[in-house]
Order: C-alpha cells, then sequence, then structure tokens
C-alpha cells in the first residue's frame, strides 16, 4: 500500500466514526484533507453535521464540498475532532504542525469530547523528536525566543516557503522548526518551550488524544491508552 493509499483509507475509516447530528472538527493536512474528502461524501448523502476547522484551507474544502463549517465562536464545543499527525509516540503523544496549523489544531482539540488522530504507520515512533518540532512565535519576538530555543539546545530553524519567502501561519506568527533529533521527555520539553515569553504554541500534543488510527499494509489499526 502506498502512503497515499494508507491516507485514504484511514480517511475514509475516519469518517465512519461520525454521525448524524454530530459537531465535528475538522483536522488540517493531507491525512485531513482525506477524511473532510471522505466525510463531504457522506454529507452529500445526507448526512446532517456541523464542523468548525483548524485552518483556512480545511475551512475553504470543507464549504467547497457543502459542508456546513462555521467559526468556533458559532460551534465552541465539538463532539470529535479528527486530525492527522506528524509523529505519534509512547502514551500518543504527537508531534504536529508541520503543515503549520499547530495553534489553531490545539485549539479545536481542546474543544472537542474526543481528539481521533488518523496516520499511516510511519508516523507510528519509539521516541518523538525526528520531525522538527514547530514552535509558533510571536513577529516581535523572533530574535529572543530563537536564542531561548538554541540555549536550550533545540537548533530553532525559521520556517520559509519554498519560493524563499517566510512562513506566516493563519494567526499571522512565525514558525521556528526544531531539530531536537530526540524528545525523550515531551512534558519536560514542553513545559521549558511554554515558559519562553512569545511563544504562542508548540507542537507537543500531549495528554490530548483519545484513539489513534494507523493505516498499514495490514488495514487500519486502532491505538488507544
Ligand atoms: C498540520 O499543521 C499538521 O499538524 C498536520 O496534521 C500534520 O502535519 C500531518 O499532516 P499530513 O497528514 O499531511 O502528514
Amino acid at each position: 500500500m502506498t502512503q497515499d493509499e494508507a491516507k485514504a483509507l484511514v480517511g475514509r475509516r475516519a469518517a465512519e466514526l461520525v454521525k448524524d447530528g454530530m459537531r465535528v472538527g475538522l483536522g488540517t493536512g493531507t491525512t485531513s484533507v482525506m477524511f473532510i474528502k471522505a466525510l463531504g461524501e457522506r454529507v452529500r448523502a445526507g448526512l446532517k453535521i456541523r464542523c468548525v476547522a483548524s485552518s483556512d484551507a480545511s475551512h475553504n474544502l470543507g464549504l467547497s464540498l457543502g459542508m456546513d463549517v462555521v467559526t468556533l465562536a458559532e460551534l465552541p464545543e465539538l463532539d470529535l475532532y479528527v486530525d492527522g499527525a506528524d509523529e505519534v509516540g509512547p502514551e500518543l503523544a504527537l508531534i504536529k504542525g508541520g503543515g503549520g496549523a499547530l495553534l489553531r489544531e490545539k485549539i479545536v482539540a481542546s474543544a472537542a469530547d474526543r481528539f481521533v488522530v488518523v496516520v499511516d504507520s510511519t508516523k507510528v515512533v519509539r521516541v518523538l523528536g525526528r520531525f522538527p518540532l514547530p514552535v509558533e512565535v510571536v513577529k516581535m519576538a523572533l530574535p529572543l525566543v530563537e536564542r531561548k530555543l538554541s540555549d536550550l539546545g533545540l537548533r530553532p530553524k525559521l520556517r520559509h516557503h519554498s519560493d524563499g519567502s517566510v512562513y506566516m501561519t493563519d494567526e499571522d506568527n512565525f514558525i521556528l522548526d526544531c531539530a531536537c533529533g530526540t524528545i525523550p521527555e515531551p512534558e519536560e520539553t514542553a513545559a521549558e518551550i511554554r515558559g519562553i515569553v512569545g511563544v504562542v504554541e508548540h507542537g507537543l500534543f500531549l495528554g490530548m488524544t483519545s484513539m489513534v488510527l494507523v493505516a498499514g499494509d495490514d488495514g487500519v489499526t486502532e491505538l488507544t491508552e
């Protein structure tokens, strides 16, 4: 199975979790796109749901598929949030934000009763940290935060687009991608990063995941704690 086939499979499986009347959070990234498209098909077939998205891109995709997508202010409590991840480690700890939406993703996840993560099997790791950890930073604080993250040994690098322009989030902040290598104690690392003034959010999602759906050659496996 290719990685794209795995993403499509797990996206469809997650869409089956959605029931009539649910308030659903739409994640961001290529796997979430598969979920949103599969959910869009169910909506076209008559499923009645209301949605909130964790990025402008997913919001617009949902609308284009005829889904009822509103703001979090209009729908502040959700039954289910489905999103991808860049890494899934022990205790269902995650690194997220490769697509740059970590802040809104964490907000939407925290508004949901259940947070279901959809990944292909390449994302499951023994120790987090090989994927660069994204840290969202207020523009004014960039030099300060960059220095403090370096002092922690986290090797931050300002994110750019492929055309060389600086990447800005939907909330108009910078992202520093930290080449940590390994993150053996995620809680500790999260606390250290949180302690830096000017950091808006980091991509460690700890104690938030309800279930992970992993697609691989044997189909979809459920990971729960
Ligand atoms: C978006 O900011 C991210 O957190 C994504 O959910 C994560 O990068 C996974 O993306 P893919 O499904 O595209 O791998």
